[in-house]
């Protein structure tokens, strides 16, 4: 387990149609024709907790059985729709048709991101998994990394992207960064679709980020608390008398 826009890099502003949707026009991919930077500018969303909607009579987890267990919603379904979009279309500007991205989901977390992810590209990926343990408490992670499921293949020369559900610490993305760029990859980014600034321990270099988010306690999309609520189709903030 574990707003206003904010620009991870420089760069001229692309604009965002009603879809979140970046535009441009056709390059030869067929993919939007955008420099690497415009790609990545305005990628990242700030959210705060005031941004997040208090569960009231109409409970939305009640639909998935986890009646009168989260405190609000903090990224709804259509919200997350279009920012998967908008990373979706950044990634495949950065790539060429003959080079298609190897997607590396973190299991299990990133789970349900890696699929939608992967639909809304618009080029070829192929898809990888790798489960890590990280030792620590149930909340937090140490940094010391045991490899679960490690690759079923050979990355050399591939352009491999990690897709990550969230960077807390940073600690398990920076060994696993480690870890890969050891196998000679031609290069590693990371999309994530969640990262927590306030939390981060060590500076990892992540290319596309969705959602920077407040440290509050988040569930679902692929988010656990002791196994339960991956399965709720948005990211809420689970209600304190869950944990405490
Ligand atoms: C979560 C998440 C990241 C990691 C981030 O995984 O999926 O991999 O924690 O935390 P960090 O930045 O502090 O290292 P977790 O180990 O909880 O396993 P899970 O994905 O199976 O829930």
């Amino acid at each position: 387990m574990t707003g206003t826009d904010s620009s991870s890099s420089a760069g001229t502003a692309p604009e965002a149609g009603s879809d979140g949707a970046v535009s441009g026009t056709a390059g030869s991919n067929g993919v939007a024709n955008l420099s690497p930077e415009a790609s990545r500018g305005h990628l990242t969303s700030r959210i705060t907790s005031a941004d997040a909607i208090p569960i009231g009579d109409a409970d939305p987890g009640a639909d998935h059985g986890y009646h009168g267990e989260l405190a609000a919603i903090l990224i709804g379904e259509e919200e997350l729709r279009a920012k998967i979009g908008v990373l979706a279309r950044a990634v495949a500007a950065d790539h060429d048709l003959d080079t298609p991205p190897l997607l590396i989901c973190v299991l299990k977390g990133a789970v349900m991101f890696v699929t939608d992810f992967a639909r809304a590209l618009p080029i070829p990926s192929e898809l990888e998994f790798m489960a890590v343990t990280s030792y620590g408490s149930a909340t937090s992670s140490s940094g010391v990394v045991r490899i679960l499921k490690d690759l079923d293949r050979d990355i050399t020369g591939r352009r491999v992207v990690i897709v990550e559900d969230i960077i807390d610490s940073g600690l398990t993305l920076s060994w696993l960064l480690k870890n890969l760029a050891t196998r000679g990859p031609a290069s590693v980014d990371v999309v994530a679709l969640l990262r927590k600034p306030e939390a981060i321990k060590v500076d990892v270099d992540v290319r596309y980020v969705g959602f920077d988010i407040p440290t509050d306690f988040v569930v679902g999309y692929g988010l656990d608390y002791g196994e339960r609520y991956r399965d709720l189709p948005f990211v809420g903030l689970l209600g304190e008398h869950m944990y405490r």
